[in-house]
């Protein structure tokens, strides 16, 4: 079973990126194997139905929805920017959505996030299920949002040791339902 993973900062150091590595690695010990992609890969320009109707849908946007096709279900971890979605991970939704097949459509998806402030980030996350769910991804009931990235998250994962077994359990629970779809979906 194979899972996409991305974070939706461009940032080098990001807290967002971290934790992703961090529940990439725990999804990894649980069986998926994980592509880990940068959003920096997929450069495209700012949505502009001119330029679809003159070329068409960029390049960046077709090799990321190549990626997310082949993936079982998603993992993905997106900082909140003024309570909402940032602009660029909105924008490759965007460019997504005018795809055909529409690659997010029947994807599992699993929302994390990480934010210095005492939220972690949790408010940008409700923003980010509504295009997702609408797209048609089935994003995960529940989701997890690391308040205070900066002083919680360490090079061997978050060191907080309730806080750690949650990421634990909640990607090993995703893990386990992404598996039980995929099977069905092949068996
Ligand atoms: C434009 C902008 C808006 C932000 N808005 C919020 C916000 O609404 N809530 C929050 O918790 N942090 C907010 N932050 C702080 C980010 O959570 C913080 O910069 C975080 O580290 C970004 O994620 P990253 O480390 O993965 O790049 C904002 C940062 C920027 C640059």
């Amino acid at each position: 079973m194979k899972l996409f993973a991305v974070a939706g900062s461009l940032r080098k150091a990001s807290h967002n990126r971290a934790l992703l590595g961090h529940a990439a690695a725990i999804a990894e010990r649980g069986g998926a194997s994980v592509d880990l992609g940068e959003l920096r890969d997929f450069d495209m320009p700012l949505y502009d139905g001119d330029l679809e109707v003159a070329s068409g849908i960029p390049d960046g946007a077709k090799r990321l929805a190549e990626r997310i096709t082949a993936a079982d279900g998603i993992l993905l971890a997106s900082p909140e920017y003024n309570f909402s979605v940032p602009g660029v991970l909105k924008n490759a939704i965007d460019w997504l959505s005018r795809r055909r097949p529409m690659p997010l459509r029947g994807k599992r998806a699993l929302l994390l996030s990480a934010s210095p402030s005492l939220v972690g980030g949790n408010r940008g996350l409700w923003a980010l299920r509504i295009p997702l769910e609408v797209l048609g991804v089935h994003v995960y009931p529940d989701m997890y949002s690391l308040a205070q990235a900066h002083e919680k998250l360490g090079d061997d994962g978050v060191n907080d040791a309730a806080l750690a077994k949650f990421l634990d359990g909640l990607v090993g629970r995703f893990v386990a339902e992404v598996g039980v779809h995929t099977s069905a979906r092949s068996g």
